[in-house]
């Protein structure tokens, strides 16, 4: 039996999804079963392969077989020895320090879109899950943008979001009240992370399929109209993407390693757990060839 024969492939949703069944990913995997695999994950948009057992480096090696993982130089979230592998808690430290990052993602958004060269795509496995609650949302892009009326795609043919990582300048993504000092922090950030443009319909250059790329977290006005006709418009295309009819929500358990596809996919972190209830996440994000 080839390597590639050896797992299942079982649709999670109608919109979007599968999962893996039968892969060990801690195993190198050979020519056939990546392209199998690839193929899942261009064909699916989001991977789920379940009861995994990962160390870091396991994780950053399956990472690495879809392209450059990033390195979170500095970042006070990466794990000491592995800076690839961020990580997303609610657990403290015996300081009471957060053990990682708490509010990730909150609002729809796509991974680094405010980067000349965005995510690819983003790897997430699971090691604690609280006892309700941690779900992450996912909104297919391919969908929303063929469900647009055909007098909207001409509209936005040639059209490009401006991206930017602050909240300040973005009515669409709020400032969380408990966050401290979000000011002076997206004020730094933005001056490291100059203003992108993106085309607002992107054609994915491995399917050749064209989605929405835009989103209320990083998309905060679109470039060349006047504010009033650009706010409008995109109000309208952010409401859009995000509809019930494109999502499929990914209820987490131990030992999941999930991976989305950043180019066609938006997602958003749920929340309604609290400590003591830990949520224990690692995450490695791969760049897109752009
Ligand atoms: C993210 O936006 O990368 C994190 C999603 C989550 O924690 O559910």
């Amino acid at each position: 039996m080839a390597a590639a024969d050896s797992f299942r492939i079982a649709p999670l949703s109608e919109v979007m999804a599968a999962e893996i069944v039968g892969l060990d990913v801690s195993r190198p995997l050979d020519g056939e079963t990546f392209a199998a695999v690839n193929k899942a994950f261009l064909d699916h948009q989001v991977l789920c392969f379940r009861g995994q057992n990962l160390s870091p480096d396991g994780q950053i090696a399956f990472s690495r077989l879809f392209g450059q993982v990033i390195v979170h130089d500095n970042s006070r979230y990466a794990l000491a020895d592995h800076q690839e592998v961020l990580v997303l808690s609610n657990d403290v430290d015996e300081n009471g320090e957060h053990i990682g990052v708490v509010d990730a993602g909150d609002i729809w958004h796509s991974d680094l879109q405010f980067k000349p060269r965005p995510a690819k795509c983003t790897i997430l496995y699971a090691l604690r899950n609280p006892s309700r609650g941690g779900a992450t949302d996912f909104t297919n892009q391919y969908l929303a943008y063929e469900r647009l009326p055909e007098a909207m795609r001409m509209r936005i043919s040639g059209l490009r979001g401006v991206n930017s990582i602050s909240k300040l300048k973005n009515s669409r993504a709020p400032i969380s009240g408990e966050r401290k000092g979000a000011r002076e922090f997206y004020i730094r950030q933005e001056r490291e992370n100059p203003d992108v443009e993106h085309p607002l319909a992107q054609v994915h250059p491995e399917t050749g399929r064209t989605s929405l790329y835009c989103s209320p977290r990083f998309t905060y006005r679109l470039a060349g109209l006047t504010d009033e006709e650009g706010d409008a418009l995109l109000d309208e295309l952010v409401r859009h993407s995000g509809k019930r009819e494109f999502r499929y929500r990914h209820e987490w358990r131990d030992g999941d390693l999930l991976m989305w596809d950043n180019r066609c996919v938006n997602h958003r972190a749920t929340g309604g757990y609290a400590y003591p209830d830990i949520r224990l996440i690692h995450r490695t994000t791969v760049l897109d060839r752009r």
